[in-house]
């Protein structure tokens, strides 16, 4: 008899010899893990230990953490684990990219990739956004209040639409890619997949088919150009045969992009906004620094000389990782943690719980970026690593710290970041990590 391949295999649901408890009946424990993902790891932690059961509605979950337990699913060296199963629930929006491929099929797919994200194609971007940046921040509405969550995303969506597809602000042309990006975005905070008009599921996939025939028109132009934004150079990558990559695969993980880049470093910056608005002292450091360049604008050969925005940023993503869980999914039986596990068990490895641990950091919730100088996070290559590692580590770390930074660059160089007297925000970990109320802030001018 010959064995299902374990693409085509349901998911084991019975993990009742795990430690554990299956939660509330259809909800699961949903609700407490979306709540405070922190809280929630940390009470299975203390009672159950690195390893345990739970569930998200339908789905049964092996909670596997710890550092060890992400070095495990991140390396993998047994190519044990699949992205692909693990991230199942996305297959509509973001099933043919590089993210949901295993093994031979991830490595063909990543090289398509991989011009886009050298240093020397990124300082083709740096204009833009030093340009983009300097515009969206320099006079601030009347300085008044305003919401840095909205401000930032709508950055960041117009740093994607000229970076990524080359299209500039001007024109309805812009505007209307920019809106879907966003809806295409929103779409994957779907629980169950409705795809009916007026659920944003359906929206998310409506976003995705005009993005798709969009980037489609542009492929065979930009394959013979000369542009330099990020599509072009998917466009023109060949793959191991020499022949270019297929107008499908493009497209698919062009719209992961979206999806990779765009929440995650909107999250850092309105995080680190939150914490220079409590901590001033930070952003005279920054300023200083900043000022000490003696520069209207900065590229990549700059951020030497910043070295406070590599500390900031950091701690930022270890107090509010960006990326808060990774899932995998077992392929054949094995042990974490000296538990059994089943094959096809969908696994889950908490960055954000690892960078607060027990036992690993000193006052592992205070704001301290100078930890980052006395080394803490070196005591295992996994407890810091908000950008994964392994195969599928995150391809934008770099662009992804650049945007960050010449965000700030701009925005403290010659402003104060003013919080509301007070302002203790609820706040809200999944999908990201942010303040419910988006931030108000106001942007006081400095000498
Ligand atoms: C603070 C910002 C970001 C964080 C914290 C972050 C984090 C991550 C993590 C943890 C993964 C690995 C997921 C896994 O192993 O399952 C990942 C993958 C990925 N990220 Fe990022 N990311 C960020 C920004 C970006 C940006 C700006 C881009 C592109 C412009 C990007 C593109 C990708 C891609 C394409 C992958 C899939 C790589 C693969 O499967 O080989 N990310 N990211």
């Amino acid at each position: 008899m010959t064995e299902t391949h374990y693409l085509e295999r349901p998911d084991n649901r019975n993990l009742r010899q795990i430690p554990g408890d299956y939660g509330l009946p259809l909800i699961g424990n949903a609700l407490s893990m979306a709540a405070n993902p922190l809280k929630f790891c940390d009470e299975r932690f203390k009672r159950y230990g690195p390893i345990s059961r739970f569930a998200m509605g339908p789905s049964h979950i092996v909670l596997a953490l710890g550092p060890e337990n992400a070095r495990a699913l991140h390396l993998d060296v047994e190519k044990n684990f699949s992205s692909a199963k693990g991230l199942g629930h996305f297959e509509s929006l973001i099933g043919g990219s590089l993210i949901m491929k295993d093994f031979e099929a991830h490595r063909f797919q990543r090289r398509l990739m991989q011009t886009a994200f050298k240093k020397s194609s990124m300082d083709g971007y740096v204009d833009h956004i030093n340009a983009i940046c300097a515009a969206a921040l320099r006079p601030l509405p009347g300085s008044g209040e305003f919401h840095l969550g909205d401000h930032a995303r709508s950055t960041l969506m117009e740093i994607a639409a000229q970076t990524f597809t080359g299209v500039t602000s001007q024109g309805s042309e812009s505007a209307k890619l920019k809106t879907a990006f966003e809806v295409f975005v929103d779409g994957f905070t779907f629980i169950f997949p409705i795809n009916i008009p007026g659920f944003r599921y359906h929206r998310s996939l409506q976003a995705k088919k005009y993005i798709a025939g969009f980037i489609g028109e542009l492929i065979t132009e930009k394959r013979h150009n000369n542009d330099g934004d990020i599509l072009a150079h998917f466009c023109r990558e060949l793959d191991e045969n020499g022949q270019y990559f297929s107008d499908a695969d493009i497209i698919e993980n062009f719209v992961l992009l979206l999806f990779a880049a765009q929440d995650t470093t909107t999250a850092s910056l309105v995080n680190a906004c939150l914490e220079l608005g409590r901590h001033p002292e930070w952003q005279r450091r920054l300023r200083d620094e900043a000022r000490a360049l003696g520069k209207e604008t900065i590229g990549q050969d700059d951020f030497e000389a910043l070295p406070s925005y590599s500390l900031l940023f950091n701690e930022v993503q270890r107090l509010h990782s960006s990326v808060p869980l990774f899932p995998r999914r077992s392929i054949n039986a094995c042990e974490l943690s000296g538990v059994e596990i089943p094959a096809d068990t969908v696994l889950m490895n908490a960055i954000t719980y690892n960078h607060v641990m027990p036992g690993w950091w000193t006052e592992p919730h205070k704001f301290d970026p100078d930890r980052f100088e006395r080394g803490e996070h070196k005591q295992h290559p996994f407890l810091f690593a908000p950008f994964g590692g392994g195969a599928h580590k995150c391809i934008g770390m770099h662009f992804a710290q650049m945007v960050f930074r010449i965000f700030l660059f701009h925005m403290l160089s010659g402003h104060e970041i003013q919080l509301r007297p007070g302002y203790d925000p609820e706040l809200q970990y999944l999908p990201m990590p942010k303040p419910k109320d988006n931030l108000p802030i106001r942007l006081v001018p400095v000498d």
